[in-house]
């Protein structure tokens, strides 16, 4: 089992400045940064890095939302690092999400989510390797 997972603090936290809280809680949870990028992507990249979901009526709006403004991308280090983050965020919808996860604390809709959690070890390899190169991680 690998123990790195994938992240991205997406445009809705990064606007209302949720960035540093976000990254703190990351932290305190005990994972450690291996890689990490301020960016933005273009409708382009956005498509690309979600075409998995290129069939589902939400498609067009979750590519115009991510490349609507700059996320933050890691790479994070940690045992059981897929489940446990997954657990840190919550669920998909803030509505469905425990009390204390960083999506209940600010995610705003289903949409609108706050940030990215790899779904599987296979996954946060793909998803790492799309923002960093060799010779940005550790
Ligand atoms: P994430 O886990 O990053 O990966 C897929 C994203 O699609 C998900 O977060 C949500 O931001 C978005 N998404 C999933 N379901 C819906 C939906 N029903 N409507 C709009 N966006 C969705």
């Amino acid at each position: 089992m690998s123990n790195r997972t994938f992240t991205m603090i997406k445009p809705d936290a990064t606007s209302k400045g949720h960035t540093g809280a976000i990254l703190d809680q990351i932290i305190k949870a005990g994972f450690s940064v291996k890689a990490l990028k301020w960016t933005k992507l273009t409708p382009g990249q956005a498509g690309e890095f979600y075409a998995i979901h290129k069939e589902r009526p939400f498609y067009g709006e979750l590519v115009d939302y991510m490349s609507s403004g700059p996320i933050i991308a890691a790479i994070l280090e940690k045992e059981n690092a897929v489940a446990d983050f997954r657990k840190l965020i919550g669920a998909t919808n803030p509505a469905n999400a425990e009390e204390g996860t960083i999506r209940k604390r600010f995610a705003t809709s289903i949409a609108e989510n706050a940030v990215h959690g790899s779904d599987s070890d296979e996954n946060a390899l793909i998803e790492g390797d799309f923002f960093f190169s060799k010779l940005e991680r550790f």
